[in-house]
């Protein structure tokens, strides 16, 4: 065997013999084409966030009886009104997305924090239900890297925030690793979406595109921007073939490819037949020092925190798109909305406006 082949990771050397053996994989049919065979009803917390919404919707298309529970409908840090929810519904799956999401508030309200982030889906993922949920490129530091990060790289989160979902990720482990507790674990990084009433760097950046405002974004910093939307299709694809039925288990969903957040910017402007050399990068720290920032205090983010997501690709054959593709649709559908008259309000600018995202 050649030295080449003994340094592939085991599952690629598996693929490699397989095929050398003439087993290659059959082809898979269309996930499209899968069917959704769910017992009992799906659960959505937060479903007002970001990709709360996106998993409402993808999963009524695909038929799903789901229950889309805000904040407002099922506070998850009440363990009580979640038992009592659990009871009445009696879903056959949990899909939570409910999380405290303010990197930046996190550093001074640490406890809040941890109990939405870290208590409160430890607590679910012990009530007998499977269950999806979500943690963040954040477990990692960034520090001296260049490679995109696996499952297995070193965790070292520099901020509330991610120690909060490192947590919850370690505890939930365990759940399914001693008790058998079943469900996935899916760290995502750079949510965005088009949709109206949702708070994200996209609509941030449309916004001041739209007042014509300077383009002063962060460059300094990278990672993988992920549409809400595709991170919800991967999801509904990972229940249709049963990832969730395991013991819990952690795998990296991003879309494909990086860039910084002027980059991002910039391929907006580009898509929009505009000007990407009037977007300025500057660096976090130029930013946290404007004058719009005065006074403001700053969790610490990772310079680079780009997922490797062969993992999910392997296991169970999802692929999200590249994100310039993902950017393109999205940014689509929203010029539609936009021409179809779909209000969209302007919510504060966070400090996502140049590149703060979780
Ligand atoms: N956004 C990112 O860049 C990013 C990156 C990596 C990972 N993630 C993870 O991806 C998941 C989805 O994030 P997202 O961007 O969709 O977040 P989001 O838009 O901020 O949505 C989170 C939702 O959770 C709700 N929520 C907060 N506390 C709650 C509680 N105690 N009980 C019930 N609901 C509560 C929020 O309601 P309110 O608005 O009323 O507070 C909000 O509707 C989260 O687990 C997040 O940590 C996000």
């Amino acid at each position: 065997m050649s030295e080449e082949l003994i340094k592939m990771e085991v599952p690629v050397l598996m693929e490699t013999l397989e095929r050398m053996a003439g087993e290659e994989p059959a082809e898979e049919p269309d996930p499209a084409l899968l069917p959704l065979n769910l017992p009992g009803p799906v659960l959505v917390t937060g479903a007002g966030g970001q990709l709360g919404r996106e998993l409402v919707r993808v999963f009524r298309e695909a038929g799903a009886d789901v229950r889309a529970m805000t904040r407002e409908d099922l506070d998850i840090t009440d363990m009580l009104a979640v038992e009592d929810a659990i009871e009445e519904i009696k879903p056959a799956l949990i899909l939570n997305a409910a999380a405290w999401t303010d990197v930046d508030a996190a550093e001074a309200e640490r406890e809040d924090c941890r109990r939405v982030n870290t208590l409160a889906p430890v607590y679910m993922a012990g009530l007998h239900v499977p269950m999806v949920t979500f943690s963040t490129d954040y477990v990692f530091d960034g520090v001296g890297r260049t490679k995109r990060y696996n499952e297995r790289n070193r965790v070292n989160p520099l901020n509330v925030y991610g120690n909060a979902k490192l947590d919850a990720d370690e505890l939930i482990l365990g759940l399914g690793f001693e008790h058998g507790a079943q469900g996935i674990i899916l760290r995502t990084s750079w949510l965005w979406s088009e949709q109206p009433g949702t708070k994200n760097f996209f609509q941030s950046v449309m916004r001041r595109i739209e007042a014509k405002k300077e383009l002063r974004i962060v460059g300094d910093r990278v990672g993988s921007p992920t549409r809400a939307l595709d991170l919800a299709k991967a999801v509904l694809v990972l229940v249709k073939k049963g990832a969730h039925l395991k013991p819990y288990k952690i795998y990296h969903a991003a879309n494909l490819g990086s860039c910084s957040w002027a980059g991002f910017t910039k391929e907006i402007v580009r898509l929009l037949n505009g000007h990407p050399e009037e977007v300025y990068p500057i660096s976090t720290q130029q930013w946290q020092m404007s004058p719009e920032n005065f006074g403001k205090r700053f969790a610490q983010r990772p310079l680079l925190s780009t997922l490797n997501c062969n993992l999910l690709e392997r296991e169970w054959g999802v692929v999200l798109p590249n994100w310039e593709e993902s950017l393109k649709e999205g940014l689509d559908a929203y010029l539609q909305m936009k021409k179809d008259g779909v209000v969209f309000d302007d919510p504060d600018e966070g400090a996502e406006a140049a590149g703060d995202a979780k």
